[in-house]
């Protein structure tokens, strides 16, 4: 089976911005896609069902298969009912785009427990729910597509995002390890930190670099990591205005220290022990 064709492929957050894109792509691509959204303002307050409708009906008329679902992904209950929605409309699930995501931006010194919390439920937590609730239907099946949606604010840092930049990268870290357990299964985790103008970035990127940046231009990579032909898995993509471009973590070669250092031998070698000259793709020395 070619492509996304006759898969089902849930897309959180694909009431506007990046999810929409992503659902009429591979709804065009063959895919019967499930256009969850919660029709939240920015910062995650509000609830409605007028955004996921949309998009449905946009992709309807095109000739593509949808239907909606406005259940957070935030909640286990949210999202197990999202896969239900799956389930019951198309017969099973294939793929997941963990794409929803809320914004509460400030200062380290200005987060509250609040909006350290909001941001890294809907991203990390929801991402969390919605495989979590997805994965036996993936290893039942002995196949499974997911893209998580990282940032480079989570991969390189940026001032007024520690709760969005944290959940960003956990993100990547709960790739690692679910591309390690789905592999026997021919489950593949990938994760795409995207670079576009939607809501989300209205107003923090400049007009001029925003107006390069439509989020149609993401759409065919994410198309590409859930389709069938695609078997990597663990990867890291910035996509965005027309260039892809891999990220991975890197390590240097160990400084070794036969006996335990003296905090001065540690500075005599700081030099050597952060030179990453000599660096090679880091992998888990404990697996
Ligand atoms: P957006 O605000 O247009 O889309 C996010 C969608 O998620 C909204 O439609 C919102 O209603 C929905 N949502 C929020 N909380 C939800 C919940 N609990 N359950 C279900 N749906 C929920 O923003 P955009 O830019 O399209 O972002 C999509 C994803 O890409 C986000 O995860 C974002 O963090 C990520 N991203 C975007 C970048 C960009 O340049 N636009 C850069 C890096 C990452």
């Amino acid at each position: 089976m070619p492509g996304v064709t006759d898969r089902v492929v849930i897309v959180t957050g694909a009431g506007g911005g990046l999810g929409r894109e992503y659902a009429r792509l591979l709804a065009r691509e063959g895919a019967l896609v499930v256009v969850n959204d919660l029709g939240s303002a920015r910062d995650g307050t509000g609830f409605g069902t007028a955004m996921a409708d949309k998009v449905v009906g946009e992709i309807r008329a095109e000739g593509g298969a949808a239907v909606a679902n406005y259940d957070s992904v935030a909640t286990g209950d949210g999202a197990r009912s999202l896969i239900d929605t799956a389930v019951r409309e198309f017969g099973a699930v294939h793929g997941i785009v963990n794409n929803a995501g809320i914004l509460r931006d400030g200062s380290f010194a200005k987060m509250d427990e609040e909006n350290w919390d909001a941001v890294l439920r809907v991203h990390l937590s929801g991402a969390y729910h919605v495989t979590s609730a997805a994965w036996s239907h993936f290893r039942e099946q002995g196949f499974g597509r997911i893209v998580m949606a990282t940032s480079t604010s989570g991969l390189f840092g940026n001032f007024g995002q520690a709760n969005y930049g944290a959940a960003k990268l956990g993100l990547v870290g709960l790739m690692n390890t679910l591309a390690i357990e789905g592999r026997k299964y021919d489950i593949t985790v990938n994760a795409v930190a995207p670079m576009a103008a939607t809501r989300m970035t209205a107003d923090i990127a400049p007009a001029d670099l925003l107006q390069k940046l439509p989020p149609a231009h993401v759409a065919p990579v994410v198309g590409y990591l859930v389709s069938d032909e695609c078997d990597d898995t663990g990867l890291v993509l910035i996509v965005g205005g027309g260039s892809v471009q891999r990220v991975q973590l890197f390590a240097n070669k160990p400084v070794l220290f036969p006996e335990v250092p003296t905090v001065d031998e540690v500075r005599e070698n700081w030099s050597r022990i952060t030179d990453m000259s000599d660096a090679q793709p880091g992998v888990n020395p404990a697996g």
